[in-house]
């Protein structure tokens, strides 16, 4: 089978960084073919590492949707663009893959949600933490430490002055809720969710820690989940002092805990205690996890790859209804802030 002809709309740093080379690891797959950017010498430059001849290099994302040629767009656009985006692409017919978080608001995102689920064409939101081996692992060592009754997740580090995404001028003045809290707490959002299902609301207090981050980049919560009465805290912000960077998601059960340890991304691993009590006195087992060095976008890529070609959207893991749920995430902890605390019901698409 021929592989599918990718159409690139947005050549910034994550699409050079990490998606040609993932589209480049799966030739059989995928043939980067196309690409559109504001700024066109970016494109331009973007299109010699692509091998993508230079009639190709376009200057707009409806020239990409009016050529035959390509069979999918790849969006990787301030997601204030994304709504808009989906629109064109089911117009012109084309399924789409889009960087997460799903969009910069949760009515732009329930639009999406809708304008996804009026179409048959494959639509997903590049949510990449979604395909980590990490969450079936933690899935599979739940099961012997009983019923999990309640869990920590903490995602923390040090601010890095000279980051390269903080030098992004839609990232400085972010018009996607929550800034950081929502370009990167997805992330965290996802693996949580993706483990033990779906949060019901929660009670957070956010604030700014950081006046580069243009607005709040700290978030303390608590969370009840809707299944099984798990209550849980969330903790999300790299905007500190020096401190050593750490994400581990600890779940606890009536017969011992699990907990996963993110920390080094190359080097996961998950510790394990069973046992009922003290007295049990179990042995902490260490497990490793390996991830694959792309951190789940090469499998991302190819659930889309499946979808497109099986014409069957609904294997696909990053659907926008499930980007909408860590993006109301996001919105609960911001709307319970400015309520002092107060407890909010995460919204449904
Ligand atoms: N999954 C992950 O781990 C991960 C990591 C990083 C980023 N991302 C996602 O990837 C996407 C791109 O992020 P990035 O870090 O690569 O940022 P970036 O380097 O700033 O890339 C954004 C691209 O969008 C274009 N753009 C900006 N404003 C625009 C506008 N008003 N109209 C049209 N195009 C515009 C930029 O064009 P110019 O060249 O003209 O500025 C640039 O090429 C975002 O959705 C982000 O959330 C995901």
């Amino acid at each position: 089978m021929s592989p599918l002809t990718v159409g690139i709309v947005g050549t910034g740093i994550f699409a050079r960084e990490s998606h040609l080379p993932a589209y480049q690891a799966l030739p059989e797959s995928f043939q980067v073919v196309a690409a559109f950017n504001r700024t066109k010498s970016k494109a331009e430059a973007f299109a010699e590492d692509a091998g993508i001849a230079k009639d190709k290099v376009y200057d707009s994302l409806d020239e990409i949707l009016a050529d035959e040629s390509i069979s999918m767009v790849d969006a990787l656009l301030p997601v204030q663009f994304n709504a808009q985006t989906v629109e064109k692409c089911i117009a012109a017919k084309k399924p789409v893959i889009l960087e997460k978080p799903i969009a910069a608001t949760i009515a732009e995102a329930r639009k999406l949600v809708q304008l996804a689920n009026s179409t048959t064409l494959p639509i997903a939101i590049a949510e990449n933490w979604l395909y980590l081996n990490a969450a079936d692992a933690m899935k599979e060592h739940l099961a012997d430490i009983g019923p999990v009754v309640s869990f920590t997740y903490n995602s923390t580090g040090a601010f890095v002055k000279h980051n390269k995404y903080l030098a992004t001028t839609w990232r400085q003045k972010p018009e996607h809720i929550g800034g950081f809290l929502s370009d990167g707490g997805v992330h965290q959002l996802a693996l949580l969710t993706e483990v033990l299902g779906e949060v019901d609301s929660v009670s957070a207090f956010t604030k700014q820690v950081r006046e580069q981050s243009g607005t709040d980049d700290v978030v303390f919560s608590t969370m009840k989940m809707k299944e099984s009465d798990l209550i849980g805290t969330f903790t999300y912000g790299s905007a500190f002092g020096s401190c050593e960077k750490s994400i581990y998601f600890k779940v606890y059960g009536l017969n011992g805990a699990v907990t996963l340890n993110l920390s080094d991304k190359k080097n996961p691993f998950i510790t394990k205690t069973v046992g009922d009590s003290a007295e049990a006195n179990g042995d902490v087992q260490t497990i490793p996890i390996e991830e694959h060095p792309s951190f789940g976008i090469q499998e991302e890529f190819l659930n889309f790859h499946e979808a497109v070609v099986k014409k069957e959207k609904r294997i696909i893991r990053g659907s926008p209804t499930v980007a909408f749920h860590h993006l109301a995430c996001v919105a609960a902890f911001l709307e319970s802030s400015a309520n002092n605390g107060s407890n909010v019901v995460v919204e449904q698409p």
